[in-house]
């Protein structure tokens, strides 16, 4: 089966052409980083603006990378949801066009269904269930016991920012560019993650759950106390290495909290565009107990693409055993625990 989709539901305008959910044909992703690197974050009607006069050239060009006509697809997928409304209207609206012309089924795809089935994408062997999943990127984080795609729970989530939104928050404190997380990362290279003692959130609390604002607030704090020696190169290093292993570490105890109370977890996967962060791969991979760490297999995958939606299409329509072409809607705010659910 092979699948063409779209995601539209942030800054990027993405276009993906996978079969079988595994195989990646063609993905192509048109990011407007630079414009909104410029004003420090996205303006949404900007974004979904851009997005209107990127759709096509994108299509055109997965088109082309597969070398495929649309005679080839069986099924066409889109993101329904969370997102920036005007963004995802793109999306959603393309897609409906294109469905009706080609007269192709069209499903709707959960955000973070997407990323959850982006370590399937180029993956040459099958991820055993039941597995745990941290689903870490700018608009949420959740840790997911799964056995299979359809079926399991959220056993944390966050309880106010972001893991993603953290790293941003972050960056941009210690005056560093936007997109936050890279950049944060990039300085952390050269720092001692050990030279400021970042208190680790919820530490006596018997949840899953996360909280990342405080430590965003003693980053502030210690940015305060430094005065004009924060901004030495050398310590603003230390600063981010610090914050980035704080973040890390409250990230990795719930993950070897998780795996204590669900032993039997096959796998632990890290997905979302925090999964890109080197310095949380490895401090995850000593907790994982002899059980496989797998990552999106590129990095392109683990921020938003179009492919993980295909993924997530094919696994959806396989397991639902529904013809696709259920209607859905487009909502901005979705809540994390449908992600599971058909529309
Ligand atoms: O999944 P994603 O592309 O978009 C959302 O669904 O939100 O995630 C974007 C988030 C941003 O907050 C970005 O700063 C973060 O992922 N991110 C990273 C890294 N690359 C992207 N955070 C830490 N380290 C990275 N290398
Ligand atoms: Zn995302």
């Amino acid at each position: 089966m092979r699948i063409l989709a779209l995601e539209t539901s942030c800054d990027e305008t993405a276009a993906a052409i996978v079969e079988e959910g595994t195989h990646v044909l063609g993905s192509v992703i048109a990011s407007s980083r630079e414009v909104f690197a410029r004003a420090g974050g996205v303006i949404p009607e900007e974004a979904a603006r851009m997005q209107v006069t990127c759709i096509h050239p994108v299509l055109d060009q997965v088109f082309s990378q597969a070398g495929i006509t649309e005679k080839d697809i069986d099924l066409l997928a889109v993101t329904r949801g969370p997102g920036l409304l005007g963004s995802l209207l793109v999306g959603t609206t393309t897609a409906r066009m294109l469905a009706s012309l080609w007269k192709k089924p069209l499903l709707g795809i959960h955000h973070t269904l997407g990323h959850l089935s982006s370590p399937w994408l180029s993956c040459t062997e099958t991820p055993r269930f039941p597995l745990l999943t941290l689903s870490a990127s700018g608009g949420h984080t959740e840790l997911w016991y799964r056995t299979d795609h359809l079926h399991g729970e959220i056993l944390g989530s966050t309880r106010d920012d972001a893991a993603g939104e953290a790293f941003d928050k972050g960056a941009s404190l210690l005056g560093l560019p936007y997109p936050g997380g890279p950049s944060l990362a990039r300085a952390a290279e050269q720092g001692d993650p050990h030279a400021f003692p970042f208190p680790l959130p919820l530490a006596g609390d018997s949840t899953l759950d996360f909280s990342f604002s405080g430590l965003k607030t003693a980053l502030k704090y210690t940015l305060r106390d430094l005065g004009t020696d924060g901004a030495a190169p050398e310590r603003k290093a230390d600063l981010a290495a610090s914050y980035q292993h704080a973040l890390c570490r409250h990230l990795i105890q719930r993950i070897t909290q998780a795996l204590a109370r669900c032993p039997d977890a096959q796998e632990v996967h890290l997905v979302g565009g925090v999964s890109a962060n080197q310095h949380l791969r490895s401090l995850v991979q000593d907790v994982c107990d002899g059980r496989t760490l797998r990552t999106p297999l590129r990095l392109e995958f683990c921020t938003d693409n179009a492919a993980m939606i295909a993924a997530a299409a094919f696994f959806a329509s396989r397991e639902q055993q529904e013809k696709p072409g259920l209607p859905f809607t487009t909502a901005a705010s979705l809540p994390s625990s449908a992600a599971l659910s058909p529309a």
